[in-house]
């Protein structure tokens, strides 16, 4: 009796020492808060530097992705959605090129600034979104990541080629909440 009770104890004790693989995954608390379009949106301003607006944005850990929290990865799901919704759905960023009389105009030129920049917030969560299940769940996006990331660096490319350059962003009504 004594002797079983010592023996689980240190069965018990060395299981609790001995690291496993979850062991050592320790998941931050998340730092991302629900938010409107109009808040977590990044084109208003001048073109040529999306990339570092969306990350100040949603500024989770990039080198740990392993340890994002759930409900930040559900947070970028959801803006991602909201940001496409807001390219192409009704009152987007293509009705207001067009209300705008097209690219040529100055209005339309902007629109079309801040259109760049909204892909560039789109794809950016989209990549992000699948290097998080990819780092978590196992699931090999290998392929999906590569593809996304080849049309995010066209346009960043192409927010950077218009660079201090008027943007306008579009009032679209829309959140990221999950
Ligand atoms: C993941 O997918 C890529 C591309 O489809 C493939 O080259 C690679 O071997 C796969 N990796 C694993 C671990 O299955």
């Amino acid at each position: 009796m004594y002797l079983k009770g010592a023996l689980l104890f240190s069965l018990l004790a060395s299981s609790l020492a001995a690291p496993t693989a979850n062991g050592d995954r320790k998941v931050k608390r998340g730092v991302l808060t629900v938010q409107d379009y109009s808040q977590f949106q990044v084109s208003d301003g001048v073109a040529g530097n999306a990339l570092a607006e969306v990350n100040a944005k949603f500024p989770i850990d990039q080198s740990d992705l392993a340890s994002v929290d759930p409900q930040d990865l559900a947070i970028i799901k959801a803006a991602r959605e909201t940001a496409e919704a807001a390219e192409t759905d009704e009152g987007g960023f293509n009705d207001a090129i067009k209300a705008a009389g097209g690219t040529s105009t100055a209005a339309g030129k902007a629109l079309q600034n801040g259109k760049i920049k909204n892909k560039v917030l789109k794809l950016q969560l989209e990549v992000l979104a699948l290097q998080i299940e990819a780092a978590q769940g196992g699931s090999n996006n290998t392929a999906k990541i590569a593809e996304e990331q080849k049309k995010l660096d066209t346009n960043i490319k192409l927010d950077q080629a218009a660079a201090g350059q008027p943007s306008q962003s579009v009032d679209f009504q829309g959140s990221d909440q999950p």
